[in-house]
């Protein structure tokens, strides 16, 4: 919850306390600078116990609550019929009000069946920004293109637009008229697009989807991966719903989409995910492929341990002090740096802060993978590991064309209820260094490339030996170690 200290000073205080803790340590520049070179300048690659904090992603690495330990206790554990699947089917009714539900064992696993069932081969699919595993799993699995059609301002890295994740309604519809509804699988919208930088839609965005769909007969599906923190986001900034509670807005929410799916490793803070839907008809033509992909209906590839768990943590993403936690250390990180100079995602969405590596790093060409270089130096200099969320994350055309990225982004996570305001501190101090030498950070090249999501495990090198001469500048200026 965001407090007013004396001096007028907003700051996030967490409305939750820590009762079981992880050590964690800080390595020496130099250490920092060998586990750079053997994961490859890829943070996906680093070891943990090289890395001071983690900040890679939100998914799967958020603090669960003492009631959803007590549910992993409690979980009833068997192949088919498990009274926790029931327990998880009901926390879903009351949450979300979907009638039907079938688990999976994240959420990719959700975009795969999704695509498989309903992609048009030939055809296209509109989204308001694709996620990397929904485009490849619509490209892979569906054949079928994957259309994005956000408004102009959601590329503009700075900006005061409260819901860059609104879907441009006019691309929508000139999309339909040139593919034609019977080409277009469904249409799908991202609760804060995280690859836009976690930017919110609005629910007055939603529901002229929803008309648009009901006009021309098409489907909507909603990936909810980040649904609590667009609630509280609609909650903040979109007068109609000032009002209302987080749930209500959630509710509402789910209410417009035909069929819904989430990574529960977000919100839920634990490792799986489910689809759902009121629509029996829906339901039945994905349901006999649960088995061959996932599970057991009523387990769904997820341990029925995580299951219980998962049921907990539907009931308190609703809780203001749940869905606001990592959205209001956000807004303080990026209000602070944008303060100072450094350039980052504005307004601050869900998920992280991003910074704009392309205005971090001007001298450096596109083809240098600038996000890239930069999530790198920003673990040379702090231990901390990011994400890069531009050219490397977004694979070469077919003809093996570069494909370069509307966003440059260095993806700085904020696991739910993990770390604390020192912890940001820390890194916004960081920053502040690294902007000053950000002359000596080069570009990056691959030294070997996989095929598919090349993001996970490729392999590059720092163009001209830039990390030694950062880690020597760094050591300089900060008496060796840390
Ligand atoms: N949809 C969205 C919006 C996501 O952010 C993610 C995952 C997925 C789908 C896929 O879910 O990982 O459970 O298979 N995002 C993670 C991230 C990986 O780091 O942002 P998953």
């Amino acid at each position: 919850m965001l407090i007013k200290l004396w001096n007028g000073q907003e700051i996030p205080v967490e409305m939750h306390k820590s009762r079981m803790v992880q050590k964690i340590s800080l390595s020496p520049a130099e250490d920092r600078l060998r586990a750079m070179g053997e994961a490859g300048y890829n943070t996906f690659l680093l070891k943990t116990k090289d890395v001071f904090m983690d900040m890679l992603t939100d998914s799967g690495v958020n603090a669960m609550s003492d009631n959803q330990f007590a549910a992993l206790m409690n979980a009833d554990d068997a192949y088919a019929g498990s009274m926790t699947f029931y327990e998880f089917a009901d926390a879903v009714k009351e949450v979300m009000g979907y009638q039907h539900v079938m688990n999976v064992h994240q959420g990719r696993a959700a975009e795969h069946l999704l695509s498989k069932v309903f992609s048009k081969p030939g055809g296209a699919i509109i989204t308001n920004y694709h996620f990397t595993t929904t485009r490849a799993h619509i490209e892979l699995t569906g054949a079928s293109v994957c259309l994005e059609l956000f408004a102009d301002e959601a590329l503009k890295t700075k900006s005061s637009h409260p819901f860059k994740g609104n879907m441009d309604l006019d691309k929508v519809r000139a999309a339909i008229k040139k593919w034609g509804k019977d080409k277009i699988g469904y249409i799908r919208m991202e609760a804060t697009t995280n690859l836009l930088g976690g930017q919110p839609f609005s629910m007055e965005n939603l529901k002229a989807v929803r008309k648009v769909c009901d006009e021309n007969g098409l489907l909507m599906v909603l990936d909810g991966s980040l649904i609590a923190e667009n609630a509280f986001l609609i909650w903040k900034r979109e007068k109609a719903y000032e009002n209302k509670t987080i749930a209500q807005i959630i509710k509402e929410m789910c209410g417009l989409a035909d069929i819904y799916y989430m990574s529960g490793r977000k919100n839920t803070c634990v490792r799986g995910g489910f689809i759902a839907t009121n629509n029996r008809a829906l339901f039945e033509q994905l349901e006999p492929w649960l088995p061959v992909y996932e599970g057991f209906f009523t387990y769904g590839g997820m341990s029925m341990r995580e299951i219980g768990a998962m049921a907990v943590g539907l009931r308190e993403m609703a809780d203001p002090g749940m869905a606001g936690c990592s959205i209001e250390q956000i807004k303080y990180m990026v209000e602070t740096l944008d303060g100072l100079g450094i350039p980052v995602v504005t307004p601050p969405g869900g998920l992280a802060c991003h910074i704009d590596a392309r205005k971090f790093l001007p001298h450096l060409p596109k083809e240098q993978y600038i996000a890239g270089a930069l999530t790198a130096a920003l673990y040379l200099t702090t231990g901390v590991r990011a994400m890069e969320r531009g050219t490397i994350s977004t694979d070469r055309a077919q003809d093996g064309t570069e494909m370069y990225a509307d966003l440059e982004l260095t993806r700085i996570a904020l696991p739910r209820r993990v770390y604390s305001m020192s912890h940001i501190n820390y890194i916004i101090d960081r920053l502040l260094w690294l902007q000053k030498n950000r002359e000596l950070i080069k570009g990056l090249k691959f030294v070997s490339e996989p095929p598919v999501l090349r993001f996970f495990l490729g392999k590059l090198t720092d163009l001209d030996n830039w990390g030694r001469k950062l880690t020597d500048a760094f050591k300089k200026d900060f008496g060796g170690e840390w």
